[in-house]
């Protein structure tokens, strides 16, 4: 028998106890042990009520996600259990505690009661990963809490708290204490008062208040917003048929549409970078039994645009905050704009009014370096300049007490340098948060050649804290994200020169479903901001020897087009909207003609895509050629978390991946060709070139 699962007696009340840590997920092994208690119970008449209970930090947190990929994967065999489960003939109760997800709520479901501790959360988060709910929670849970709030909670995939669950009715009653205890309790109550089994299933759903057009709209809605998901308008389909259909030809629906997702190559993408992300805080190398470095108060020198929302990433999480700036003036002003920021969430209804007040009063402002003296972790955020950091790094070195983390948020200056100018590289590495940095996801972790494994490891953690996706690299120019920016910039660039126009480029890349092609983004980020780090890196003689190497960026900068912030950069701006500007074609022309490169009036989509995205991936092969980053699935978070690269298509490697490694090689030399290749552009990466001459895919990381 599983160990997985016990059926324990406690006078006339079966419980029934899983425990498959960490999050009780249902595999194969639990399912199977689930049936044949589940049978016991059955058979054995002197058990009046069964308590279904977790053991550990959780309830069952959902089905067994691995299992999804593998070959003849079916819901079937759990599915039954459910119906077995809340065909008993006695009262089924279920005590949730931790986070109720997917399959675990929808076992929870199946039971006749359900009661949580207040601490519990509960919800279908299915769509997050591409499928939809596909053990009758798109069935059962529109029956217990009516229809709107179902098809929000599955639509979304945001749990709600117990309090919450309460008043719509998904759970009975709230308890404390001992869990078990408590729910045999309720069990011994309902049978004390010969209440018997409630079967969500007999219920039908309520459609109280909903307007004769809902599902359809619900349909058009998820249709325009969601088009590229699998899951969002087969959810509708699948609610709507809970609303109006019975439960077993409801369940049919669910069946056929779950398998539909199910072998989507969305939700596959969707699936692996859910364990990616998992994947990522793991560091290869560390020593095992390492302790992290207590974070309890948190300093940040610069409050400008990234100074002021990594501090409110802090005092979101409570940790309280010291914000150290050089003048009065510019600390006023990056309080002034934090404080807008709270208050704007507020005002949308997204926190409550107590809160703005109470995260700011975590928040210290000061002009004196020496109140970061008490500190566990500084991160510097002043301008982009090597000697402004490097004096930074300097004073930060000596007023941080010992046993502090020194971070710099540099986006391009080597880590390195700045940890030896610290004086104490083993408490320095870089925490690179992407802007907005109050809403970005990703934060990549800087590893410097002597940054202390403790100090990676606590810095790791910190960023699950702050709710960040964390990403470790190793130092290199632009690290991970914008060092695979970089080709794909000067590609688009070079497609101006030949011909291509702004709105040709974006559009080709946005039909990828990237929310902005390279010259919306850069308009958008300011096309000065993106020369200077041209201009700089330059200097620093880190530049081919082409001169017509972002000639574009360059050229905008000295003509004052920096994009919306101007009014005109690679397009003209009505108001916020972006308007294609004849002006970009005469400017790009006349760089064709001075850097001799040959204008063309055949340049596809196709080739766009690929001449963009290629060299991107190829740098990709690179980068993990040469050990800057650990695998590929933290290359895919990256750009999904931080350059907003659609998580349906899992990140650049996995794409490679789909598009067939040789074919990206054998483009490269097709580019090599139709571009010449002086500068090195189209080498490809030794990686790549090996992996696709053996038929290997990034996914089969590590390479044996
Ligand atoms: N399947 C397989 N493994 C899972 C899992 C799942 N549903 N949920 C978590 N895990 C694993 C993680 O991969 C991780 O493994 P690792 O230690 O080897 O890296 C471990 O459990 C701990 O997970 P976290 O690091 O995420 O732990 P947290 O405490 O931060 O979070 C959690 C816990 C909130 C439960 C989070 O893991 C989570 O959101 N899990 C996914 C929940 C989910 O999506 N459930 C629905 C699944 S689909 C389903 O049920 C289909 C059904 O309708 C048929
Ligand atoms: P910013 O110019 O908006 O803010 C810098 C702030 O630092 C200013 O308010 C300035 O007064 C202050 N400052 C300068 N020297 C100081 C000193 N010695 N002591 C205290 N305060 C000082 O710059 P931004 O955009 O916030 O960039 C900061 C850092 O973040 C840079 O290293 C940048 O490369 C990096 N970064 C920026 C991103 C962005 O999109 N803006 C994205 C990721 C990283």
């Amino acid at each position: 028998m599983s160990s997985l699962v016990t059926l324990e007696r406690h006078g006339n009340v079966g419980v029934l106890r899983i425990n498959n840590p960490p999050v009780n997920a249902l595999g194969p092994e639990l399912v199977a042990g689930l049936i044949e208690l589940v049978g016991q119970f059955e058979a054995d008449q002197s058990y009046r009520a069964l308590v279904v209970c977790a053991e550990g930090r959780t309830f069952v947190a959902g089905g067994d996600i691995a299992q999804f990929s593998m070959p003849g994967f079916s819901t079937a065999p759990f599915n039954r259990m459910l119906a077995r489960l809340e065909k008993l003939d006695r009262p089924v109760l279920a005590v949730l505690h931790g986070t109720v997800l997917g399959g675990g709520l929808e076992l929870a479901m199946a039971c006749h009661y359900r009661v949580a501790a207040a601490t519990t959360r509960l919800g279908l988060p299915e769509v997050l990963l591409g499928i939809l709910p596909g053990s009758l929670g798109t069935q059962r849970l529109p029956r217990l809490v009516g229809v709107s709030l179902a098809l929000d909670m599955i639509l979304s995939g945001r749990p709600i708290d117990a309090a919450k669950a309460l008043q719509a009715g998904l759970v009975d009653r709230l308890i404390d204490g001992d869990l078990t205890a408590a729910g045999i309790a309720y069990a011994e109550e309902l049978l004390a008062q010969r209440t018997g089994p409630r079967r969500t299933s007999d219920r039908t759903a309520s459609v109280e208040g909903l307007a004769a057009d809902f599902f359809e709209k619900a349909l058009a809605e998820a249709v325009s917003k969601k088009a590229a998901y699998p899951a969002p308008q087969r959810i509708v389909r699948c609610v709507e048929a809970a609303a109006t259909l019975d439960f077993n030809a409801g369940e049919e629906v669910e069946a056929r549409l779950f398998e539909e997702c199910r072998i989507s190559p969305q939700s596959a993408a969707m699936r692996k970078l859910f364990f990616a992300e998992r994947q990522a805080t793991k560091i290869p190398g560390l020593p095992g039994g390492l302790k992290e470095r207590a974070i309890a108060s948190v300093g940040i020198l610069g409050a400008g645009t990234m100074g002021g929302g990594i501090a409110m990433n802090f005092a979101n999480a409570g940790i309280p905050v010291v914000i150290v700036e050089s003048s009065q003036e510019a600390l006023d002003r990056g309080l002034a704009l934090v404080r807008k920021n709270y208050d704007a969430s507020a005002a949308k209804g997204k926190m409550k009014a107590e809160e703005p007040p109470r995260r700011m009063a975590l928040l210290t402002p000061s002009l004196r370096y020496e109140d970061l003296a008490g500190c566990d972790l500084v991160i510097e955020a002043v301008f982009e300049n090597l000697d402004i950091k490097k004096e930074v790094a300097a004073r930060l070195g000596k007023v941080c007490k010992p046993g502090a983390i020194i971070a710099s948020n540099t986006s391009t200056l080597d880590v390195d340098v700045l940890a030896q100018a610290s004086g104490r590289p083993q408490d320095f590495l870089g925490m690179h948060f992407f802007s907005p940095a109050n809403v970005m996801r990703l934060l990549e972790i800087v590893r410097g050649a002597q940054t202390a494994p403790d100090v990676l490891a606590t810095v790791v953690k910190l960023a699950k804290t702050i709710g960040k996706v964390p990403v470790v690299s190793g130092v290199c120019y632009g690290f991970i994200g914008n060092r695979m920016l970089e080709p794909y910039l000067r590609e688009s660039e070079f497609l101006l020169m030949e011909g291509a126009t702004p709105t040709q480029i974006d559009n080709a890349i946005q039909s990828l479903g990237l929310p902005m092609g390279p010259c919306r983004m850069l308009d958008m980020a300011g096309l000065d901001v993106a020369a200077k780090v041209v201009v700089e890196r330059g200097k620093a003689g880190g530049l081919p020897t082409d001169a017509g190497y972002r000639a574009v960026v360059q050229k905008m900068l000295v003509l004052g087009r920096f994009g919306q912030k101007t009014g005109a950069g690679y397009y003209r701006y009505e108001g916020r909207n972006a308007v294609a500007d004849p002006e970009v074609g005469k400017i790009c022309a006349a760089l064709a003609t001075q850097f001799g490169i040959r204008r063309r009036d055949d340049i596809s989509d196709q080739e766009i895509i690929e001449r963009c995205l290629f060299p991107l991936m190829n740098e990709g092969a690179k980068i993990l050629e040469e050990g800057i980053s650990y695998r590929p699935g933290d290359i895919d978070l990256v750009w999904v978390n931080g350059y907003g690269f659609p998580d349906y298509r899992g990140g650049p490697m996995h794409m490679a991946d789909e598009t067939g490694l040789d074919k990206i090689a054998q483009r490269l030399d097709h580019y090599a060709q139709l571009r010449g290749n002086a500068y090195g552009y189209w080498d490809k990466a030794k990686l790549l070139a090996d992996m696709s001459a053996k038929g290997q895919q990034f996914a089969d990381w590590p390479l044996k």
